[in-house]
């Protein structure tokens, strides 16, 4: 149905097969930094209609994979359509971020909240599976969505937040109100990326970013347990393939043998986390993505191919690592440095995957 994979290195790395150079994304990769982006949206109008027309989609998903040589390419979407599918009506204020019209209070809002289906977000179905015809086979399409606990923050807050007041006084005071929102929002997520799957995305990532505002028994609670339902409820093999999952807490650094335990492919690391320690504490059980600070691309040349040779270093011999950023790309940075950043990665990560090598003993036995 879908031409056939020319650059599967991405997924390899995934499900931690050989490679022959680590493969690279950066999460953010079509938006404002590039010029064309904020042309396709000035013509569409605005950022949500670039989201719900699969035409536009498409555009802007191949803007980055025109400039750079990047192994995967993401959905252009949002992890908000969720919520606006539910009823609460996204909108965007200029520089001010996204907001709802309706917000999430009491036991009664979370009581007359519809559970989503993937068949209430079409329009994204559609856009992956146009933008995976559009890519003819050059790299996998990676779908994704939010953790239901970083969604329900922009629910009960109403929009962005640096406190998280609303939605924290609601887990310590009413606990069961916020456990049912977390659950029609994973049984919504499990439906939505089961959606994209069958519609054509050949990896997924769960966004938890904000799980990292939480003490560590929070974070059990409120949100890895909803990630491990999803988990539970995933389609791991489609057509044939194995679909891999990479799960990736902002600030999550501290949980990631239980972020493990849930049953993801990958986990994806911040900046905050070194990637050396990530590997010798998960490293057999799940692939690593991450985690150069994006702030690395406000500087020039030589600083981008240190500080890369320095996360590739970290993460050492074998295959298991993608290269990624801590998190998104900021939109001041310069087109032009992402280049250094993706060129560096594949060719000084070349000798660490001329022999591979199985594990870390391994390579302490090796000259
Ligand atoms: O990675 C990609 O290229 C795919 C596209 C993508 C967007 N949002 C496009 C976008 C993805 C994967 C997201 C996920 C997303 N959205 C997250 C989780 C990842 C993360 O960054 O932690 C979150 C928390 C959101 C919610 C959201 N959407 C916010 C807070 C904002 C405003 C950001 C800001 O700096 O103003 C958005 C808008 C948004 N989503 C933009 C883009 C390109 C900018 C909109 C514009 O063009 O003005």
């Amino acid at each position: 149905m879908f031409p056939e994979l020319k650059n599967d290195r991405f997924l390899r790395a995934l499900l931690k097969q050989p490679v022959d150079t680590t493969p690279v994304w950066m999460m953010r990769q079509a938006g404002r930094y590039l010029p064309e982006y904020r042309q396709s949206r000035a013509t569409a109008g605005d950022f949500l209609s670039l989201c719900k027309n699969d035409a536009f989609a498409c555009e802007v998903t191949l803007q980055p994979l025109e400039r750079y040589d990047l192994d995967a390419a993401i959905l252009f979407s949002d992890i908000l359509t969720v919520p606006d599918a539910m009823g609460l009506g996204l909108y965007f204020e200029t520089g001010e971020g996204p907001k709802f019209k309706h917000v999430i209070r009491s036991a009664a809002d979370v009581e007359a909240l519809p559970i989503a289906k993937a068949s209430d977000l079409d329009y994204v179905m559609k856009a992956v599976t146009t933008i995976r015809h559009a890519l003819n086979g050059r790299v996998p399409l990676i779908g994704f969505s939010g953790s239901p606990w970083t969604l329900a923050t922009y629910m009960v807050e109403g929009g962005s937040s640096k406190d998280f007041r609303h939605i924290k006084g609601m887990m310590y005071s009413q606990p069961d109100v916020l456990h049912a929102l977390l659950n029609k929002l994973a049984i919504s997520v499990t439906d939505y990326l089961n959606g994209q799957i069958k519609a054509g995305a050949q990896a997924v990532q769960i966004f938890d970013t904000w799980g990292g505002v939480l003490s560590g028994p929070m974070y059990q609670q409120f949100s890895l347990m909803y990630m491990r339902q999803i988990m539970d409820g995933l389609i791991r093999e489609h057509e044939g393939r194995k679909i891999p999952v990479i799960m990736f807490t902002k600030n999550g650094g501290q949980w990631l043998e239980n972020m493990a335990a849930t049953g993801p492919d990958a986990l994806g690391l911040d900046w905050t986390t070194d990637m050396a320690e990530a590997r010798a504490r998960v490293g057999d059980k799940v692939a690593l993505q991450g985690n150069i600070d994006p702030c690395v691309l406000y500087a020039g040349k030589d600083v981008i191919e240190r500080e890369v040779a320095a996360v590739l270093e970290g993460f050492g011999h074998g295959t298991g690592h993608v290269f990624n950023l801590g998190h998104g790309i900021h939109q001041f940075v310069d087109p032009e440095r992402p280049k250094y950043l993706i060129d560096a990665v594949h060719e000084l990560s070349r000798p660490y995957h001329e022999t591979q090598y199985d594990d870390l003993d391994a390579l302490n036995g090796v000259e």
